[in-house]
Parts: structure tokens; sequence; C-alpha cells
């Protein structure tokens, strides 16, 4: 069975990925330096899989401990979440955006070359659209980048582009993921952000427990059919599966190729509200307050690549999304 390295397979998405790939067979290797994790979620991937994950404790652009593991495991392919990723931080910090996110791929690509690893699926975001004009969005939609955060994302996708096309042998996707949420539904591991959050999710859930005293809904006059921001949400257990679909299948991309990962379909924030209003069975403080300065109307994937490459789409519903975030929070049993 093959063996895939993956850098912050502590976070949300790595997680979940873990687990994804462990009941699929294979093996894996973890890393993370919990900038942004816990420890714990490892117990909990073996709890959940019944198999056990090697994991260390590093940062990634520690060069000699990742040509160490290389050392250590025949290693067929590289999974790198590990980065950050909170796009307000990113504009008071840039400077730590840049270092830690091209550091490590930089790092990392240069630990693969010398190992003859060609394998890459990287971690990026629809955010490298900007605010795009054509909606569904496809991946040929014109790349832009509005913060740090997602210049780091586009710089790191053009490197990642002339390398694959200075040398044949690397197989890389670039994964576009649009808005991830939700959690594994055995209410083991799922998304506990540091500090205060800003995505609407984790947002949703401290109004739920009382940290939040309500949710500001950022404008309620966009052209959209309720007025109110409309996404793309895909649970985070779909999101795994597409990184499992990814990986098995990176021998048939030649090059670097940017997949969107999506469902294909938007929800206002209004929607949102009343799901997790209907399966709490009660309502929850919100106002309506003005814009937030950088976002977009709606944002919605053009899905259709990964189903042609990999057969691979989302199938899991909002309300799913939500019950799985309300008994990780601990609302639901
Ligand atoms: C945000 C980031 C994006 C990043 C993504 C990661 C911004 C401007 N964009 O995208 O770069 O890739 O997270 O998941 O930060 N909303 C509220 N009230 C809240 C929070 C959110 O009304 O308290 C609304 C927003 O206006 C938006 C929707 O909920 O319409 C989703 O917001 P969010 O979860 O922050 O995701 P994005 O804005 O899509």
């Amino acid at each position: 069975m093959p063996t895939y390295l993956l850098t912050g397979a502590a976070g949300f998405i790595g997680s979940h990925t873990c687990v994804a790939l462990l009941e699929a067979g294979h093996e894996v290797v973890a890393i993370d330096n919990f900038a942004n994790s816990h420890a714990d979620v490892y117990e909990r991937v073996e709890q959940i899989t019944g198999r056990s994950v090697k994991h260390y404790d590093f940062d990634v652009r520690d060069r000699s401990q990742l040509a160490a593991v290389f050392g250590r495991h025949q290693i067929d392919g590289v999974i790198h979440f590990a980065g950050l990723k909170a796009v307000g931080e990113s504009v008071e910090r840039p400077w730590e955006y840049y270092e830690v996110n091209l550091g490590s791929t930089m790092t990392l690509i240069s630990v693969m070359r010398e190992q003859d690893c060609f394998n890459l699926v990287f971690s990026s975001s629809a955010t490298v659209y900007g605010e795009s004009k054509i909606l569904p969005i496809p991946e040929s939609a014109p790349l832009s980048a509005s913060n740090p955060y997602g210049r780091s994302k586009l710089i790191i996708e053009d490197m990642l582009r002339d390398l694959s096309s200075s040398d044949n042998r690397w197989h890389i996707a670039l994964l576009r993921y649009f808005n991830p949420v939700g959690a594994h539904p055995s209410g083991l591991i799922g998304e506990d952000p540091k500090g205060r959050p800003n995505n609407l999710f984790p947002v949703i859930t401290q109004v739920i427990d009382g940290r939040l005293p309500e949710l500001q809904i950022f404008g309620d006059d966009y052209d959209t059919p309720d007025g109110t921001g409309v996404r793309d949400y895909i649970h985070v257990c779909d999101l795994a599966g597409g990184h499992l679909a990814a990986v098995e299948n990176l021998g048939g991309l030649g090059g670097a190729h940017a997949i969107n990962l999506g469902s294909g379909n938007g929800h206002s924030v209004r929607e949102v509200l009343e799901q997790f209003q209907a399966v709490l069975g009660r309502s929850l403080p919100h106002c309506y307050v003005a814009r937030r300065p950088g976002d977009a109307a709606s944002c919605y994937a053009d899905a259709s690549r990964a189903a042609e490459l990999w057969s691979w789409r989302t199938t899991k519903t909002l309300q799913e999304m939500v019950e799985d975030s309300c008994r990780w929070g601990g609302f639901l049993k």
C-alpha cells in the first residue's frame, strides 16, 4: 500500500484527510508543529479508523528533520496542508505569511527533489479567483489576490507551475477549496480555530454556546436571492475525499493542474442561519450590519473538472454540514 506524507496533518482539513487515507488502506506519515492544532487529534484519528498514524512534531521548514522523515519512510506522495490561513492576520503580519507559506513549500520541494519524490497535492484556495465576474467559477477564470494570504497561495501556484514546466517528472494537483465546513460525523474531530473566528460556521457555533452575543450578518443588499452573501460550502469529509481522489490519481496528471473542490451550489448566509436554527430547534440572536470590505456577493465552483478527472463530487447536504458542526460543538448528541 502506498505511503503518503501529510504536512499540517493535525489541522482541520489535514486530520479529516488522514481519516480518509487510512480508511482507504493507505499508510500515513504526519507532520505538524501544532501552530493552530492540537496533538490529541492523532489519538482521535486512530480511534475513528482503528489504525495508527506515524507522526512527527516539527516545522516543515526544518530541512534536516524533513529529510530524516523521508529517510525513514518510503514516501509515494505528499499532501501539503501546512500554512497560515487567516485573511485579516495576513494583512497585519504579511511577512510571517510569506515566510511560513512560501518557506515551507520551498523547503518541502527541495527535499522532495533530493529524495526523488515528484508527487504533490497542494492546498490552494478559491481565494485565488479574487472577485470573480464569472459564475460558477471554472479553473480558467482570471486569478488575483487582494491580501497577503491569497497572494501567498497565488505565488506558490505559480512557483509549482514553473517547476513542473521545467521537469516533466512532477505530478502536481493544486486543489482550490471553496468554503470547508462541518466536522467528522463521529464528533471526535472538527475545526478548532485558536483566537477569534472570522468565518461564518465558527462564528455561529460561538453564538450558540454564548461566547459571542449574536451573529452579525454582513450585508443584506447584495444582488442575491435574499440579499445576503452566497458561498459554496463543502463538508470537510467530502473535501478529504477529494484529496484521496487526487493523490490516488496523480499519475494521470502530467504537470501542475488546478482543480476546484466545491459542491457547485451556493447557499446564502440567511439559509445557513436558518439551517442551524432548524437543527437546534431554537432561534439564534442575529442582526444585519454593513458589508464586510472585500466580500463578493456570490462565489461558487464549477466543479466539473474534478468530476471528469476522478468521478469525484460532493455528497453531503447543508443539513449534514450543520448537524456535524453542532455535534462537534457538543450541541447535538
Ligand atoms: C473567507 C476569506 C477567504 C478565505 C475563506 C476561508 C475574507 C474576505 N475571505 O471567505 O479569503 O479563503 O474565508 O474559508 O475573509 N459572514 C457574515 N458574518 C460573519 C462571518 C461571515 O455575515 O460573522 C458572511 C460573509 O459575508 C460571507 C459568508 O458569511 O458572505 C461566508 O464568510 P466566510 O466564512 O468568512 O468565508 P468567505 O468570505 O467566503
